[in-house]
């Protein structure tokens, strides 16, 4: 019996508008763009939309930077952005930005109805605030040293050495990573949304089978530690929407982002003559799914629902969380060259190899998933290339040069093509559950078969033998049936193949059922490349175009990752002129008793000796360290920090963890030399 046609709305996150798109984002992209053209290919109504994330503190700051203003900086990266998901055959039905009509009116249709139901709810908090910049501070823009362990250049939030978590205000010796001036504690009235009115609505969708276990899992901790009301203002300046009634005060980027999967869906209705209402209604019988990545569970496990509650509108049919990229079995990395851009990677690779790779890696659950290059290659070659498209490119040249194109008009072993199509339903049900990786198993296997018949038939023997016409013929047609069938199978994952195998076929569509019909007396046409081997030199070099080049990077002591770091505003010559920059030999280095990250150096500067503490112990072993050369910072004030007194600093790059270099000077530099 046919399955009714269903209804299904159906959203990947909004990426920031501040950066590029990478591989780790396209984990999601492809994992939702996969699972909506299955949806499409069997024959629902399913609409898939996204939205550039256009607000927020790190979006403005970068347009300052960049000295453009923000709608300039989110029009520049929403065509990048749109032109990185088109390559990688991303088929949105609709992609907007948060910073929007549609969205601004959403939010405060969301916002008040909330409001007047008694969900918000304002209060004056203490906040720290830069006096330079007149402008309160996020977390991630305050540094200081670490209020429980004392290590210097934490974020406001959090300590990367002890692991404490804190709140900036008690961060000792904080500066401002805009300005660098010393922020000052001030008072402002924040509005509050009242997630704890939700908690017996929440514990009950939670239990609904709403999420993947792991994530009930998790919200089941979060209830347990009670849920808190939720900071949703934030003061002027600030690049987002005002709250209506409260001049100055704009909803924190979170509480509109999510919005936006409704206000760009509102756009592609009055685009489309979709019906809005009716997919938005409390009793709705539309579908609505959104993917997310693991690290933005809480806002739309919770926080969204109830929201969404709160404004009598429906909540999602279900949320779908992954896990992170890795790629060599570590963290993308700028210096290893392994954080690579949608960009570089287009500019040396297929898309679909991608696309091909991520589902057979991809499960339902929230385990990260590691791009291995090695394995990628070996595993698009063998399986594509090797086992797929080998299947046609072995029977279509006969059915060309011998048969005018033409299929033969009985099955020669039609139980072979029944347990073909039979097959489709145990797959189907795989991409239903996002299980793509078994998915793509169950399909190779088939390839298996499909090959193994080739092989035993031996069409290019027959081909030689008299009077065995007849079946050169039938032994390539089932092949080519076979072969479109299994094309059928990987259409969501592959669709530009798949289109062109279409064409190959002469093919009026590639839907899911359409393979219920096997191809007899039917004509096709010439047979063209599908798809080429990768080349492993391919992979090196973009690796090596995206391999960032440390030398040329400032150097500056800097922590955590690039991308995300909050940049300075630029300081002047003489500011530089300042830094008292000298050779030093590493005369000792050695471990800290009680600090993950520290190394304490003993530094020769040429006849004075100077006591060191450097976060560089996740790079460097302390024995490779002593007797090399390095430079420091000499005229550093000197610090307290729990250790002992820190008297100036190694300047390092790097993204962090292994990836930290010191800087090395010519050995024929002498300790104690001013670097210029
Ligand atoms: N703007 C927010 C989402 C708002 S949704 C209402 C955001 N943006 S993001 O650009 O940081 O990330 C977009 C999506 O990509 C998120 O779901 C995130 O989890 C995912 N990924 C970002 N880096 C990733 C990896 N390295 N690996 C897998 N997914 C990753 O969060
Ligand atoms: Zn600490």
């Amino acid at each position: 019996m046919p399955e009714q046609r269903r209804s299904l709305l159906v959203t990947s996150a909004l990426p920031y508008a501040n950066g590029s798109i990478h591989l780790g984002h396209l984990v999601e992209y492809i994992q939702t763009d996969i699972w909506v053209r299955f949806q499409k290919m069997r024959g629902h109504d399913c609409t898939y939309v996204c939205a550039d994330d256009a607000h927020g503190t790190p979006i403005m700051l970068r347009a300052r930077q960049e000295g453009i203003t923000p709608e300039e900086l989110i029009a520049r990266v929403s065509v990048e952005h749109q032109a990185d998901f088109a390559d990688f055959l991303i088929g949105f039905d609709h992609y907007s930005s948060t910073h929007s009509d549609e969205n601004r009116e959403l939010a405060e249709l969301i916002y008040t109805r909330n409001r007047d139901a008694g969900h918000i709810e304002t209060r004056t908090i203490t906040q720290l605030y830069d006096p330079e910049k007149e402008m309160f501070l996020p977390d991630r823009f305050i540094k200081g040293e670490c209020p429980r362990c004392g290590a210097p250049d934490q974020y406001g939030d959090s300590c990367e050495v002890c692991g404490a978590t804190y709140s900036p205000t008690e961060l000792k010796n904080p500066v401002s990573a805009i300005s660098g001036a010393t922020p000052v504690e001030k008072e402002s009235l924040h509005y509050f949304f009242k997630l704890a009115d939700f908690e017996p609505m929440l514990k009950k969708w939670t239990a609904a089978g709403h999420l993947q276990e792991e994530v009930a899992n998790k919200l089941g901790e979060w209830f347990r530690e009670g849920l808190r009301e939720w900071d949703i203002s934030r003061d002027a300046p600030y690049f987002g929407f005002e709250i209506p009634d409260a001049p100055g005060k704009y909803f924190y980027v979170w509480l509109d982002a999510p919005i936006g999967y409704l206000a760009s869906f509102r756009q592609y209705c009055q685009r489309s003559g979709k019906d809005f209402d009716a997919y938005w209604k409390p009793d709705s019988n539309a579908e609505v799914y959104h993917f997310i990545g693991k690290d933005i569970i809480y806002f739309h496990a919770l926080f969204w629902p109830a929201m969404l509650t709160g404004a009598g509108l429906r909540t999602p049919t279900a949320i779908f969380a992954h896990g992170f990229l890795t790629v060599n079995g570590q963290k993308m990395s700028k210096s290893r060259g392994t954080f690579i851009k949608a960009r570089t990677y287009l500019e040396h690779l297929q898309p679909e190899y991608l696309r091909y790779y991520f589902a057979a890696k991809l499960g339902s659950g929230v385990d990260d998933l590691d791009l291995s290059l090695e394995d990628f290659v070996a595993r698009v070659n063998s399986d594509l290339v090797g086992k797929v498209v080998n299947i046609a490119s072995r029977c279509a040249g006969f059915i060309h040069k011998r048969f005018e194109g033409r299929l033969s008009a009985a099955l020669e072993q039609e139980e072979l093509y029944t347990t073909f199509v039979a097959a489709g339903t145990e797959i189907a049900r795989l991409y239903e559950a996002r299980e793509y990786g078994h998915a793509m198993r169950e399909i190779m296997a088939l390839a298996d078969v499909a090959n193994q018949y080739i092989d035993e038939q031996k069409p290019w023997v027959l081909a030689r033998q008299e009077g065995a016409g007849r079946q050169v013929q039938a032994v390539c047609s089932l092949g080519l049936n076979l072969f479109r069938v299994l094309m059928t199978y990987l259409t969501p994952v592959l669709p530009a193949m798949s289109e062109k195998v279409r064409e190959f076929l002469q093919l009026a569509s590639m839907r899911w059922d359409d393979i219920a019909e096997p191809l007899l007396d039917h004509r096709i046409g010439k047979f063209q490349p599908l798809m080429t081997r990768i080349e492993a030199d391919a992979v090196e070099a973009m690796v090596e175009a995206s391999r960032e080049n440390l030398e040329a990077a400032p150097a500056a002591a800097i922590s955590g990752p690039l991308a995300e770091e909050p940049i300075a505003e630029t300081i002047s010559f003489e500011d530089f002129a300042r830094l008292d920059l000298r050779i030093v030999r590493i005369v000792r280095a050695e471990e800290v008793p009680g600090a993950d990250k520290l190394l304490r150096l003993t530094l020769d500067l040429g006849g004075e000796t100077r006591n060191v503490f450097a976060g560089i112990k996740s790079a460097y072993r302390p024995e490779e360290l002593e007797g090399r050369l390095t430079v420091m910072v000499a005229n550093l004030a000197p610090r307290k920090m729990r250790f002992g007194v820190s008297e100036g600093m190694v300047l390092a790059a790097g993204p962090g963890g292994s990836d930290l270099f010191i800087l090395e000077p010519h050995q024929g530099a002498q300790p104690g030399m001013r670097v210029k």
